[in-house]
């Protein structure tokens, strides 16, 4: 522990159970003194596992779909009420593609599906972003995150349209970036996360495969959530008040190997 957020307010969203990548934000921003409201989909809340976590970490939940905007401007209102301020931190950790879940192939895309794809996991960070900074919801030197998955840059093929999500929500952190930083020096970044066994992650075709393959081809191995979670606290520091408009790789090296030994031994058989 190390009191990195002491003081600090902020949103958590997409805690939905306890593998969830949000889970373990949660629960190291509070051990490093952070205050926050967590919020997740009405549907997601009906499962009422976040309201362990919640007591855990001291906080209030509050639902919002991060797609409707009124929801999410009763959401920064409320939360700044119940936290007695501005906020200093925001994490988008959400992801959802009904084509992905339906298993349609990628040449036979539902389109109504599609753009429910890229509003629930790209634009949603846009209407975070524009709803806050509406508000005047973020303190000076705040620090907005989204958690992202190298397919917005390579092409893993069970990925489908979750691909282009990706790459619309990385855009948006550039484009976002550019403003909030002239506003208020309040940072924005995606961290690119390794495949997680979670929900969202394991709800990808062939995941587990491709969970060994990353793991195998990255140097220092997957990242876990728990290591997730110590990059997104740091990310929320005053340590790196000069880190914006990134997409952070948080891959154990994998986006920079071309191949490794541990492959290598594999196919050599
Ligand atoms: N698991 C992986 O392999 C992996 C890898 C890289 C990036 N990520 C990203 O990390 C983030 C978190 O995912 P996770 O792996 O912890 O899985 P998860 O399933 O635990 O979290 C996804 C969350 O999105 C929420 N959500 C869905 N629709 C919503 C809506 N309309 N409004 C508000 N919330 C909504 C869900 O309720 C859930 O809490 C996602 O952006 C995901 O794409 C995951």
């Amino acid at each position: 522990m190390y009191n990195l957020l002491k003081g600090k307010r902020g949103i958590i969203f997409g805690a939905l159970d306890e593998r969830s990548i949000a889970w373990k934000v949660a629960l190291k921003a509070h051990q490093e003194g952070a205050r926050f409201t967590l919020t997740n989909a009405p549907i997601a809340l009906r499962m009422g596992q976040i309201n362990s976590l919640a007591e855990t970490c001291n906080a209030e939940v509050i639902a919002a779909d991060a797609t409707s905007t009124e929801d999410l401007e009763s959401l920064f209102t409320k939360s700044m009420e119940i936290l007695g301020g501005k906020l200093d931190f925001v994490l988008h950790s959400i992801g959802m593609s009904p084509n992905v879940r339906k298993n349609r192939p990628y040449g036979d895309l539902n389109y109504d599906w599609f753009q429910k794809t890229l509003d629930i996991s790209g634009l949603s960070f846009h209407k975070v972003l524009q709803t806050a900074d509406k508000l005047d919801a973020m303190n000076e030197w705040g620090s907005i995150l989204a958690l992202s998955y190298i397919a917005a840059q390579r092409t893993f093929p069970d990925y489908s349209d979750m691909a282009q999500a990706k790459a619309l929500l990385e855009s948006i952190a550039r484009s976002y970036g550019y403003f909030f930083a002239r506003k208020n020096k309040v940072r924005v970044n995606t961290i690119s996360q390794s495949p997680t066994m979670t929900t969202a992650g394991s709800g990808v075709g062939g995941f587990d495969v491709f969970f060994d393959y990353a793991d195998k081809m990255s140097p220092l191995g997957n990242a876990t959530a728990e290591e997730c979670a110590d990059y997104v606290v740091v990310m929320f520091s005053d340590l790196t008040k000069k880190v914006t408009m990134q997409n952070l790789m948080h891959d154990g090296g994998f986006s920079t190997s071309g191949i490794t030994g541990e492959l290598i031994k594999d196919l050599t058989k």
